[in-house]
């Protein structure tokens, strides 16, 4: 039996001022990013985050769905209210992914890898996407409802994604398996589920993680120091300075991933220029560096 989420669980030990402070929990929903639309998000408080152990309808970027198992892994949606609206919103993307990196880093000690825009790998496999939306009315200025999927218990994925997706168990159980091979013993730092027989992942603690770090890294969006999180999310991302395909509109176009601007976009470059991609889906030449 996996342990189920509740808001008290999640508000116990959560060290945030605004993120998580206000908790809907649903157990099955289309999307939570559809539902904290249509709650007229604009008014909702900031940091209010929807988290739900089942979407019928998750969405994922670029009109794609997202499948996650019920109870298993964490699907919720976060409210962002930003004062310093124009240019730079795209970074907020890129920091969601930091924020998960980071999390998964600390809590589960595995080697979470940030691709852009905001996808999050263990070793070349994909193990959390983020679906920003920004709200827009006459009234008020744009809210961004920041959407996460984190597979987390998942051990089993649909024949499409079998090769590309993974989960924090299924890579820890690996890592576990690659250091009995050199004869350790295995002492991974891993917060499991106590009461569950089948060792699991405790989603609580790896939620409270991820919200800490959106809060911490939020907080330094608001406070504009945008280079601060484009350096600390270029330290967690291998694919600089490789070379990398772009497909743009189903064009593919091949060149060095040279850096990234203040605004999130990745700045590709391709025969002595320099292009701006500010959406899109990059795939490193060599898979055998590690991405998909
Ligand atoms: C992607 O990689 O394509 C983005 C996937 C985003 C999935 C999350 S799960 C919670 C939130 N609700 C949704 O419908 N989508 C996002």
């Amino acid at each position: 039996m996996m342990k189920s989420l509740s808001p008290e669980s999640i508000r116990k030990e959560l060290h945030t001022k605004i993120i998580g402070r206000n908790i809907i929990l649903l157990e099955t929903i289309d999307s939570t990013n559809i539902y904290l639309k249509s709650l007229g998000s604009q008014q909702g408080p900031e940091g209010t985050v929807v988290l739900a152990e089942e979407q019928t309808a998750g969405r994922g970027r670029r009109g794609r769905n997202w499948t996650s198992q019920r109870g298993k892994n964490l699907t919720f949606s976060v409210l962002l209210h930003p004062t310093n609206q124009t240019q730079n919103v795209g970074l907020l993307s890129l920091l969601a992914g930091l924020a998960v990196t980071k999390a998964i880093r600390s809590s589960a000690s595995l080697p979470a890898e940030c691709k852009w825009p905001n996808d999050v790998l263990i070793n070349g496999k994909k193990v959390c996407g983020i679906l920003s939306e920004m709200v827009t009315s006459a009234d008020n200025p744009p809210s961004i409802i920041v959407g996460i999927g984190i597979n987390v218990n998942q051990t089993e994925f649909p024949e499409e994604i079998r090769e590309t997706a993974t989960s924090l168990f299924l890579e820890s159980a690996s890592y576990s398996a690659s250091l009995k091979t050199f004869g350790s013993e295995i002492l991974l730092p891993l917060k499991r589920d106590q009461n569950d027989i089948t060792l699991c992942f405790d989603r609580v603690r790896i939620l409270q993680k991820v919200l800490e770090e959106v809060e911490y890294w939020y907080i330094q969006y608001q406070l504009q120091r945008y280079e601060k999180i484009i350096q600390e999310w270029k330290r967690h991302c291998s694919m600089l300075g490789k070379t990398i395909l772009f497909n743009q509109n189903g064009n593919i176009v091949s060149g060095v991933f040279a850096d990234i601007a203040e605004d999130g976009a990745l700045l590709l470059e391709t025969n002595g220029t320099v292009q701006r991609i500010i959406a899109g889906d990059v795939t490193v030449v060599n898979p055998g560096d590690g991405y998909k």
